[in-house]
């Protein structure tokens, strides 16, 4: 079969638009809203942030494009899309591992997102009860201490978003994720804007500017830089096959390099909002930008308890959160399910229920590191940042850094050129930074972080 005529089993998006919609849904969530703030806050701001954006370009968009290229060429799973890729390319089988790894990184970061989504999907009811309501700074912190302390309830609202994600996943991904992704998109955004008008007001406005966006790199390391670099995938969804899977729903006539580019800034955009919205609170309230994962939790409340109409704007704003993770949870698992039906013959139903009964029980890990088992550490990390830290500063970056290594060495200059159908200029400037810029890029920050050079 020529790759013409390969077509998914699992069916195919309606439109461009609708894959730019999915993907976009992938990319923007509890990264760019809870992680990418608490990140920067702890890593000193704006020199991390720089380092950040810079990794979007030269490493996350190239890179993007390569996998959305690589799967609509299979047309499969990432593991058996790279596996047909291979021998078509003339190459070894063992790039299937690829997937596999991907698969692997998926359930891993899924097993912890669902836990954190939890906590978004409390906070809707929190906000709703006006609990909120003209709460100073440290009662807003000492509700968040609390609501972690307790296993049992992080326990019960990780079960509860993982089964809401499972019944998405169990129904197939196009069905109603696109309509969903078109209104709620947008939504998340407004509210966002509305958000940093409030930050406009606590008088700390600038401060938050010049802390998000001043680079001062004497505050940078080695480690942040790697951080820096793991967060690029991480947000993007890059390295792991999610952004493969949806590539392979993608009718052949859509211009890769295009929606790849609406894809990363879209989600760019709404990290550096998130951004805005919330270090203005930090500081106007006296709290520590390095506060850690709990962040979001500790200064949106407080705004939300001050501001007109809070109750009703808080909770909307934690609805379309857990709505953003969901999107990009459903992506997380697309990869394992998809295999799993194309492999094991399983219907999707028996195979979701299987992968999210497995991926609950790996969150409990997570879910005890931040009351019972906060003192379990290795290396001096918590479960919960192990996780955190092999998946998204080894596992991604090192995904793709072999998707660049496929697409830009070891397949033949003709496939690449057939899916990405750019103009020459276009064609070269995407080689160029896949074959050099990202592979070279990675490999410097790896080999910084382990302290080689
Ligand atoms: N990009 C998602 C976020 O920023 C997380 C994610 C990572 C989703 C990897 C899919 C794959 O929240």
């Amino acid at each position: 079969m020529t790759t013409e005529q390969r077509t998914s089993i699992h069916g195919q998006w309606s439109t461009r638009m609708a894959f730019i919609l999915a993907a976009t849904g992938s990319a923007v969530g509890l990264g760019n809203i809870w992680k990418f703030p608490y990140i920067a806050g702890e890593n000193g701001g704006g020199a991390f942030v720089l380092v950040y954006l810079c990794c979007i370009a030269a490493i996350g968009v190239p890179i993007m494009m390569a996998e959305v290229m690589l799967g609509r060429r299979g047309r499969q799973s990432p593991i058996n899309t790279m596996a047909t890729l291979a021998t078509e390319e003339g190459r070894p089988q063992f790039w299937s591992l690829l997937g596999w790894m991907g698969v692997l990184a998926g359930f891993l970061i899924l097993s912890y997102y669902s836990v954190i989504a939890g906590w978004a999907l409390s906070y809707v009811f929190r906000t709703a009860s006006g609990m909120f309501v003209g709460a100073t700074a440290d009662g807003v912190g000492s509700i968040f201490s609390q609501f972690i302390a307790s296993a049992e309830s992080l326990l019960a609202w990780h079960t509860i978003f993982m089964v809401a994600t499972m019944i998405i996943v169990a129904r197939g991904v196009q069905h109603g994720l696109e309509k969903a992704v078109r209104y709620l998109m947008p939504l998340l955004f407004i509210l966002l804007v509305i958000l940093v008008f409030y930050s406009m007001t606590t008088g700390y406005f600038s401060e938050g500017l010049v802390f998000l966006f001043t680079a001062d790199f004497s505050k940078i390391t080695t480690g942040s830089i790697l951080i820096a670099m793991g967060h690029a995938f991480f947000t993007l969804s890059l390295g792991m096959g999610a952004i493969m899977v949806y590539g392979s729903y993608l009718p052949k006539d859509t211009s890769i390099a295009k929606a790849s580019m609406i894809i990363a800034s879209a989600d760019t955009v709404v990290a550096l909002l998130a951004g805005m919205v919330i270090f203005p609170i930090v500081f106007a309230n006296g709290l520590e930008p390095g506060a850690g994962p709990g962040l979001i939790f500790k200064t949106l409340p407080i705004a939300f308890g001050q501001m007109d109409a809070g109750v009703l704007i808080g909770t909307l704003f934690f609805i379309l959160l857990v709505f953003a993770a969901w999107t990009s949870a459903i992506s997380l698992i697309e990869p394992a399910v998809a295999w799993l039906v194309e492999n094991k013959s399983m219907n999707r139903i028996y195979a979701s229920v299987w992968i999210g009964i497995a991926t609950w029980f790996m969150g409990i890990g997570t879910v005890l590191s931040f009351n019972i088992g906060s003192n379990v550490k290795w290396l001096d990390k918590t479960f919960f940042d192990l996780l955190d830290n092999l998946t998204a500063n080894i596992m991604l970056p090192l995904g793709g850094l072999f998707i660049a290594i496929f697409a830009g060495w070891l397949m033949r200059e003709q496939s690449s050129r057939d899916e990405l159908a750019s103009t020459e200029k276009g064609y070269v400037i995407w080689q160029i930074l896949v074959r050099y810029v990202s592979p070279v890029a990675v490999m410097i920050v790896f080999l910084n972080a382990i302290g080689v050079f």
